[in-house]
């Protein structure tokens, strides 16, 4: 069940939005929570999330072709690009683009499609906190 907070949480922005208040309410570090208590939950020997295994994640292929570095580059602080359609895609990284992370139903959505794409499954709670922190720890 290490979704749960996690997916309570999604289910309380919803209702913020229902109720008129934008669900664009959190903060980057305020989801990296929500990761950290899934993954407190659910990850076998967890000891907190790795910047530099975050790094390392973001720039590896996973038995697919992409890597998430193939559409936000090595630099994801600075702007991408869609490897297959060419689209222009704004930073990644919240350290340069400050709406990064601030709507969990967006962060989540774009995680699921895109950790299946590149992984050919869902990213887990240790894998997204440790890219979040990689995000959040460039520029530093
Ligand atoms: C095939 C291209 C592609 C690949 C590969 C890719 N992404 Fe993305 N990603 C996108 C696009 C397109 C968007 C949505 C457009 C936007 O928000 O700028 C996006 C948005 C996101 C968001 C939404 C962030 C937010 O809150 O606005 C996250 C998180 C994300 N990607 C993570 C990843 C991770 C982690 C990987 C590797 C597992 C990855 N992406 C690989 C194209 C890609």
């Amino acid at each position: 069940m290490r979704t749960t907070r996690f997916v309570s949480g999604l289910l309380l922005a919803g209702a913020l939005g229902l109720t008129g208040l934008s669900a664009s309410a959190v903060t980057p570090a305020e989801l990296q929570q929500n990761f950290d208590a899934a993954a407190r939950a659910g990850v076998p020997g967890y000891t907190g999330f790795s910047a530099q295994r975050g790094r390392q994640f973001f720039n590896s292929t996973h038995g697919n072709d992409w890597s998430c570095a193939s559409c936000h580059t090595q630099d994801p602080a600075g702007p991408g690009r869609h490897a297959k359609t060419g689209r222009d895609i704004a930073p990644l990284s919240p350290v340069a683009n400050p709406q990064r992370f601030t709507d969990p139903a967006k962060a989540d959505k774009w995680f699921s499609r895109n950790c299946n794409d590149v992984l050919g499954r869902p990213c887990t709670a240790q894998e997204k906190g440790d890219v979040l922190a990689y995000l959040m720890s460039l520029g530093k």
